[in-house]
């Protein structure tokens, strides 16, 4: 893909290209340029120390007697309006400072565009599935769905951001086994069912049948044998079977919607039933190529350096998840047309996802050099005692408590700030806020580390107003927002400044400086995201424009005497602008004031 044009690929671009031509033998001594920001920009904002190491290289004998000589002739070539001066240091660095006006007509260039988004997709966009969520039927959700949902959803935005057309599947587990001694039971314990009345149960009771209905199913064998009777009814399409099923779907679907609802979540469910009737074909076709293998009864596919196979039918006849997602990925290459899959689940069905993308791999439906298919697989939650997270009683926490909780938790916090005279949010919009941060800081919690590791669950942790938490976060943007409101009530619109575009940007203050280098990194942050899917480099990003925005803020004054200085308050309105689309990637609704 071309490079962006964010700072840091622009640069390595350019020391890239003088490389080349300054050395021409320098692609087979295996150097590739490294720039780095410094930290402290004193003597350079920006800094390349390859020069040593081809000094080191280079075939003897040569004309450079030392790596300072190797850092001059690599400069020496080098004139791009982004370079302000290039400075040799020490045994060989190269120190870089940018130029104040190429600067400055970047931002303008962002200021005009209102929007920082890039206004053209990097590779020629092709659809993603991306299959995530995907609770089960008849079973809370728990906090595993939770993470699944959370990263998902942002994989989505960062995906669609960048001009890729998402499909959000829903991979909902509405099929299988379980069904069968859950029809058993309820129509043993809940005759109305019969008629399709289930007035009066929600989502708790279906958990409760659940669990009643496993005990039964192993411990009474008649009840094991009619269960099982009623799996193959059910897909053989018995009417009444049919009926009972679509009952619990309806009732888990409704439940599940209004927990996509709190969260802003958009998924469009295409659960397991829907591949249940492709699976025979799918395994016809699978047997055709001889990668299908008899085993005690059942048939499977095994895959080398993996010890258990995939089974895709059992030996009593039916089909169970590895079925299901055969067909499924057969569906989504084939039929979609998709260019990228992505699966996210927690890391204990890696394994499982491994040998299906081997197995599509062998069947030639995924074209590897071509298509790319991803399984993200993320650790566990735990409770503060490092266990996995459950409740006092020992069961899986529900998602609602858990959501429930944290906006209670805010709602008292701002309540309480209101009291101290401290807060500024009018009683009736303590609710929405609280919601909104509530639930904003479980997604940064979440968000902000790398998938693949276990964090701990922690109220105390992901509430609090300092540190690397959401909840600070959005103050750092509340803040921004409410001096861009102060100006506005002293006669000066941001919106009008930026409709203008015009405007010559100061740069003067080295925290505004820091701040529009801040800002013109995005295109790289961007670009990064998106290739490894990464919704923990945003929160990176964000955090880190936070505190560069937080100090710009704190040490240069837009308000002096009652008058805005314009300039300041566009460069802030940028900032705010940047930190409004991580916080859309993150699918973090910020409050306006808080
Ligand atoms: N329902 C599964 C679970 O709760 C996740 C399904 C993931 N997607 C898939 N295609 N297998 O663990």
């Amino acid at each position: 893909p071309p490079p962006s044009d964010g700072l840091l690929s622009t640069l390595r671009g350019i020391f890239s290209s003088a490389l080349y031509a300054t050395f021409p033998e320098a692609p087979t001594l295996g150097i590739s340029i490294m720039v780095t920001q410094t930290k402290d920009p004193k003597n350079g904002e920006y800094q390349c120390n390859n020069a040593m190491e081809l000094f080191k290289k280079l075939p003897k004998p040569n004309a450079f007697k030392a790596p300072r000589d190797v850092a001059v002739a690599l400069t020496s070539g080098i004139k791009h309006p982004l370079i302000e001066k290039l400075d040799v240091a020490g045994p060989g660095f190269i120190n870089i400072t940018l130029s104040t006006t190429f600067l400055t007509d970047k931002l303008k260039n962002l200021v005009v565009a209102g929007d920082p988004r890039p206004s053209k997709p990097s590779t020629t966009p092709r659809k993603v599935v991306v299959d995530f969520s995907s609770p089960n039927i008849a079973k809370d959700m728990h906090v595993g769905h939770l993470r699944s949902t959370i990263i998902g959803e942002s994989v989505c935005r960062i995906l669609e951001y960048t001009h890729h057309p998402t499909d959000r599947v829903n991979h909902v587990g509405d099929w299988g086994t379980q069904f069968g001694m859950l029809i058993q039971y309820l129509l043993e314990t809940f005759p109305k069912i019969a008629e399709g009345d289930m007035t009066g149960v929600d989502i708790k009771d279906l958990t409760a049948f659940y669990k009643a209905a496993k005990i039964k199913f192993d411990e009474d064998e008649i009840f094991k044998k009619v269960a099982q009777q009623n799996v193959v009814k059910l897909q053989g399409g018995d009417e009444q079977c049919r009926k009972i099923w679509q009952l619990l779907c309806d009732i888990s679907r409704n439940e599940f919607e209004k927990v996509y609802k709190r969260l802003g979540v958009t998924v469009t469910e295409c659960g397991e039933s829907f591949y249940n009737e492709m699976i025979p074909g799918v395994i016809e076709e699978l047997t055709s190529l001889n990668m299908v293998v008899p085993d005690g009864g059942a048939k499977c596919i095994f895959v080398p350096e993996y010890r258990i196979p995939l089974m895709v039918q059992k030996s009593d006849g039916g089909f169970g998840y590895d079925s299901t997602d055969m067909a499924a990925i057969s569906y989504r290459l084939r039929k979609l047309q998709a260019g990228q899959v992505v699966y996210i689940t927690d890391f204990t069905q890696s394994d499982h996802f491994m040998m299906i993308f081997d197995a599509a791999k062998k069947a030639g439906w995924w074209n590897t050099t071509s298509h790319k298919i991803t399984h993200i697989g993320f650790g566990t939650v735990c409770g503060e005692d490092g266990k996995r997270f459950k409740t006092r009683s020992g069961d899986t926490v529900r998602l609602v408590d858990l959501l429930d909780e944290s906006v209670r938790r805010m709602e008292e916090s701002l309540l309480e700030r209101n009291k101290e005279g401290k807060g500024s949010i009018p009683e009736g919009e303590i609710r929405s806020t609280a919601e909104k941060i509530g639930y904003g800081a479980i997604k940064y919690f979440d968000l902000s580390r790398n998938p693949t590791s276990n964090y701990i669950f922690s109220y105390d942790a992901m509430l609090d107003t300092r540190g690397n938490t959401g909840v600070y976060l959005m103050f750092a943007k509340a803040r921004l927002g409410s001096i861009i409101n102060k100006a506005r009530e002293a006669g000066v619109d941001v919106a009008d400044l930026e409709k203008a575009g015009g405007l010559e940007l100061d740069l003067g203050h080295v925290t505004e400086r820091s701040l529009a280098i801040e800002i013109l990194k995005f295109p790289d942050v961007l670009e990064n995201v998106l290739e490894a899917l990464a919704p923990h480099k945003v929160c990176e990003y964000l955090y880190n424009m936070s505190l560069v925005a937080t100090s710009f803020v704190t040490e240069c004054r837009i308000m002096e005497n009652g008058v805005p200085n314009k300039s300041r308050l566009l460069l802030c309105s940028i900032a705010a602008n940047v930190m409004q689309a991580c916080f859309h990637l993150l699918s973090i609704e910020c409050p306006d004031r808080i």
